[in-house]
């Protein structure tokens, strides 16, 4: 166990965080998504304490935060698609999954051995302050132990984290509250995970339609039905709450939290996982209802799936 700091995002608090990473410790941080859980990506130790804090199977590559897209580049080779999705929505709640380069010095242990990069720029004004005063690529996952609900708050860090990591950054809740989409450019255009930007954007941009990996087949390697599973028994679809369940709401309807009253699916996104936190802590099973399948309401469904999935089967 070791001691772990809260650090607000102030240029004293930033600069104490970048001299943990410095030295290959662990600082949780706010993204525009969810709090990440960084670590210096070039080095080894610092990344493989990152899959011991979070307890996370070994073979799960890791997220490389950068300040800005010529940052990118210097990990990873930059097709025209790289370059036209990075101009429309970096900084921003995208991942891009990309060939890594020759000399990129990395430890094999981000990348779990494979020969692509998932990279990307965050919006948040505290992670690209904390990426500048640093000036390197920080690894970082969500800040929860792994198959856990991802933290859109400094206390959900410290609630799942502390003990386990040296410090905290926090400001406050997250805006978006869902992790990045991530979109893999090493072959054809292809959604790898929906998320914070809707897939519709992302096509719109690149002008064609995004390929979508077969079913049934893990293409985020070790992503698990399961990943972002609450202790309690989850329940989808459902419109009302049976004998000792909690329901949560979308929508105007009678309900113990509520997504979005109003039925506005970017504040539900911005609420699923804090609501989740919430009724976790009251011990008893959670019934959601339906939310609609279209833009940000496909990540919310997808993470509302795995929170009900039984544990650990593979996706
Ligand atoms: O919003 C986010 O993306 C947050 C914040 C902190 O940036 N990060 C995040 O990281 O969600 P994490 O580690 O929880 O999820 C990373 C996902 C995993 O599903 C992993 O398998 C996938 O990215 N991934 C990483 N590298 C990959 C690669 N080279 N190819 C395919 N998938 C990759
Ligand atoms: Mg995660």
């Amino acid at each position: 166990m070791q001691q772990t700091l809260t650090l607000a995002p102030t240029p004293s608090g930033l600069s104490d965080a970048a001299a943990f990473l410095l030295r290959g410790a662990l600082v949780a941080f706010p993204t525009e998504t969810v709090y990440g859980l960084g670590a210096d990506a070039r080095n080894a130790t610092a990344v493989a304490k990152i899959y011991e804090a979070k307890g996370r199977p070994s073979f799960n590559p890791l997220i490389v935060h950068v300040a800005d897209a010529d940052a990118a580049q210097r990990y990873v080779d930059w097709p025209d698609t790289a370059q036209i999705l990075a101009s429309a929505f970096w900084p921003g709640p995208l991942t891009l999954v990309l060939p890594l380069k020759d000399g990129h010095g990395l430890s094999s242990l981000v990348t779990a051995g494979l020969p692509t990069l998932a990279v990307r720029v965050p919006a948040h004004r505290t992670a690209q302050a904390l990426l500048r005063q640093f000036d390197g690529p920080v690894a970082a996952p969500s800040a929860n132990p792994s198959g856990r609900i991802s933290p859109t708050t400094a206390a959900h860090v410290l609630a799942g984290l502390r003990g386990r990591i040296a410090a905290v950054v926090d400001d406050g809740p997250c805006a978006v509250g869902l992790e990045s989409t991530i979109i893999g450019l090493d072959g054809p255009s292809t959604l790898l995970r929906t998320g914070g930007l809707p897939a519709e954007a992302i096509a719109a941009a690149l002008g064609h339609p995004l390929a979508v990996p077969e079913s049934g087949r893990i293409t985020a390697p070790g992503q698990l039905t399961s990943h972002y599973a609450p202790q309690a028994h989850v329940r989808l679809n459902a419109t009302e709450a049976r004998a000792g369940e909690l329901l949560l709401g979308f929508g105007p309807m009678a309900c113990d939290l509520n997504l979005s009253p109003s039925g506005d699916l970017v504040e539900a996104a911005a609420n699923l996982f804090g609501h989740l936190h919430q009724m976790d802590a009251r011990n008893a099973p959670i019934a959601v209802a339906p939310v609609p399948e279209v833009g940000l309401g496909r990540a919310i469904n997808d993470r509302l799936r795995r929170a009900a999935a039984p544990r650990d089967t593979p996706l």
